[in-house]
């Protein structure tokens, strides 16, 4: 017997939904396709895992019906990108890129006075955590911020967290590593039906600008944005794909402006257009 075919028969028996290989490489060209998401062979049991509950909430028993019925359905196209997502995140999560952000941007700026134009990308935000990090670094560096220029846009493709993004409400075990004082400052407490929770501030939450944004789609901001916070997202990302990205986001930075990404990405043969000035830290040339 054929060895795909072999193992088809063996997860078929083992479980609750048929998924075989065939599901498998129709759902990691899509995924790649909708995302840009690259789904390595060790990525199988993330898909059957991700997946079981779009197939319970549509009462389906196989991936084949699964697949049929993405076709042409774009709310469901929409749900498989939610589903697939690593939404991971904290708040002050990297902390290295919010004390330099405030030591060389935004201190500065304190020590100028005035009006002064300030955007901030927070792309791939997940559930808000990272643009609200950004807001309370500027509120405590420039607390006028409101009368000052300045702008945090917050973008990520899946729909279901920006909107937990949006509402700005966390458990408490979620703020945990934040200080008394921020938590005293930035966030006011809430009792919900799963227990103590902590909502943004208004003046915090006032800004963060939340849109739904593909990173592998056309840009539609203008620009320029002097710091780009890019973190945990590309790692998911092929090389190419990541190629393509850095190319499009480096025409909305002018020299000198900053890019952040996460713990474990680099630039290093993907683009030639920044400087690693720090850890994971980049100036544009
Ligand atoms: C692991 S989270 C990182 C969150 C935050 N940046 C951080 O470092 O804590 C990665 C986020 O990237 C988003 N993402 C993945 N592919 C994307 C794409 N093509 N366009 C926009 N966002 C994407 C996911 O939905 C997810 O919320």
């Amino acid at each position: 017997m054929h060895a795909a075919s072999a193992r088809d028969l063996n997860t078929l028996r083992l479980r609750e939904f048929a998924f075989g290989e065939e599901d498998f490489q129709a759902l990691r060209v899509l995924v790649k396709s909708l995302t840009g998401i690259h789904l390595s062979d060790q990525k199988r049991e993330l898909v059957y895992g991700r997946l079981t509950r779009r197939l319970r909430a549509l009462q389906l028993r196989t991936f084949a019906e699964y697949r049929e019925r993405l076709k042409g359905d774009s709310q469901e196209l929409a749900e498989l990108c939610n589903a697939i997502t690593t939404n991971l995140t904290s708040f002050f999560r990297e902390p290295h890129h919010f004390q330099y952000l405030r030591d060389r941007v935004l201190g500065p700026l304190a020590q100028r006075g005035g009006a002064h134009r300030l955007r901030i990308w927070s792309a791939g935000c997940s559930t808000g955590e990272e643009p609200y990090s950004i807001a309370m670094t500027v509120l405590e560096t420039l607390p006028d911020a409101a009368r000052r220029d300045v702008r945090i846009l917050a973008t990520d493709l899946d729909s279901e967290v920006l909107q937990r993004a949006q509402r700005g409400i966390y458990p408490a075990e979620r703020t945990a590593n934040l200080s008394p004082e921020r938590l005293q400052r930035f966030f006011t407490a809430r009792q919900e039906a799963g227990g103590l929770c902590r909502q943004i501030t208004p003046e915090a939450a006032a800004l963060v600008t939340f849109k739904q944004l593909n990173l592998i789609h056309t840009l539609p901001m203008r620009g320029p944005l002097d710091a780009i916070f890019c973190r945990n997202v590309v790692i998911y990302f092929d090389k190419d794909t990541q190629r393509e990205l850095f190319a499009r986001i480096a025409r909305l930075q002018r020299p000198g402006d900053l890019l952040f990404l996460g713990h474990s990405e680099s630039l290093f043969k993907v683009c030639d257009s920044y400087a690693l000035i720090g850890k994971t830290i980049h100036r544009r040339i």
